[in-house]
């Protein structure tokens, strides 16, 4: 709510009693209030840098703004505070029985100890974030949970074969995306083995040109025509070991895009980058690179998978406050690239040691969607723990 300061009447100081009216007004500053205040019209007021420590009864506080007001020990019994917009308030301590709070809006307050008709808002909130996931973040729900396996070099075609007939049985209506990102001679097993199935097949990179002397490369068309879907880029085992670029990531980026494909794309700080505090610079440079020339309704195709290298493979995986912290650096970077709407529709994974002891509270956070998966996808009951743990974050 925009403050009009027009329609704003400065009330300082004065006394607030029974029956007190403020309708349409402000009140700031106001230093007396009784202890308890009954039948009041507070209607629509705006109460900036107030200390508001009293109980409100049977008060018309709908619609009110309170910004940087100190609400902490305040109550509010048998009112009316629907359609209200909290801004920096200290609600810790406040108490709200039997009142009208129906489309109120909290924003940077502090809820320790507060309790709605006894209950504590710390304890409503956990019960309902357990139990009611589907509706408790919006955000996260708007975009879809992806697990993506990526098997590295690993697995024969028989190989393949038996693990994803495995991971079949146990994968039937997951409630997230499933990728299996297989080397490139299961491709065309993995794509028969799992027709008809939620499972969908990635390939692990893919050349920028279309077709050509690049002796070893697979061209994005290629990929294509097999009825591969997703690819794997910019890897940091690609980064490290064959010599892949910002610039390159970049170019296979857009080459996958145009022909059809989902690319998986990778960042992620090298060990030392984080410990020279540097870890927000070097994922935003890989960002703006790597997406270069990509549109925003070419962004929204893509997954980003943050994998901080040190985790790779390693056994040390970021705490899911690290990966949260990133995860959500990343979705600003992308809000300022293309607006909050593209940002807030790409699935953005974490990737680094994710296993089925640590998935669930890494998929936990509110900019996790989703999970990049080395070592943990080639055991399909490790891999499977997993998607039913991003099912339930
Ligand atoms: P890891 O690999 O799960 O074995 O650490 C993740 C990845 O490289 O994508």
């Amino acid at each position: 709510m925009e403050l009009n300061k027009e329609k704003i009447t400065l009330i300082a100081d004065c006394e607030v009693t029974d029956k007190s009216k403020t309708a349409g007004g402000a009140v700031v500053r106001t230093s007396k209030f009784c202890a308890d205040i009954s039948e009041c019209d507070f209607e629509g007021s705006c109460f900036v840098q107030t200390n508001l420590c009293a109980t409100f009864k049977c008060s018309d506080m709908s619609g009110d703004y309170f910004e940087e007001v100190d609400l902490s020990g305040a109550g509010f019994e048998r009112s009316d505070v629907s359609g209200a917009e909290f801004n920096e308030v200290n609600l810790s301590g406040a108490a709200i029985i039997d009142s009208d709070m129906s489309g109120i809006e909290i924003s940077g307050c502090k809820l320790d100890g507060m309790t709605i008709d006894g209950f504590n808002v710390r304890e409503l909130i956990e019960f309902y974030k357990k139990n009611h996931k589907e509706n408790f973040d919006m955000k996260k729900n708007v975009r879809k949970a992806v697990i993506a396996g990526n098997w590295k070099m690993n697995k024969t075609r028989p190989e393949a074969k038996a693990l994803l007939e495995e991971l079949k049985g146990k994968v039937s209506d997951p409630g997230c995306e499933v990728i299996a990102c297989v080397p490139f001679t299961n491709l065309e097993t993995a794509i028969e083995a799992t027709k008809g199935t939620p499972i969908k097949v990635g390939a692990q990179n893919c050349h920028f040109e279309k077709s050509g002397a690049f002796t070893g490369e697979i061209s994005a068309d290629m990929l294509v025509e097999m009825g591969v879907e997703y690819v794997v880029l910019g890897h940091s085992e690609r980064r490290q070991y064959f010599g892949e670029t910002d610039e390159t990531v970049n170019k296979r980026t857009r080459a996958a895009l145009a022909a059809g494909l989902k690319p998986i794309v990778c960042v992620g700080e090298l060990l030392w980058e984080r410990e020279c505090n540097i870890t927000e610079e070097v994922i935003a440079r890989q960002i703006k690179l790597d997406f270069y020339a990509v549109s925003a309704e070419e962004l929204k195709k893509c997954i980003i998978a943050y994998e901080p290298v040190w985790a790779i493979g390693t056994g040390k995986t970021a705490t899911a406050d690290q990966a949260e912290e990133v995860c959500a650096f990343i979705r600003a970077t992308l809000a300022k690239l293309y607006g909050a709407d593209a940002a807030e529709a790409v699935t953005i994974q974490y990737g680094g040691s994710m296993n089925a002891g640590n998935a669930e509270e890494l998929l936990s956070k509110v900019n996790v969607d989703g999970g990049l998966i080395g070592g943990a996808s080639l055991k399909a009951a490790d891999f499977n723990t997993i998607i039913e743990a991003a099912t339930k974050g």
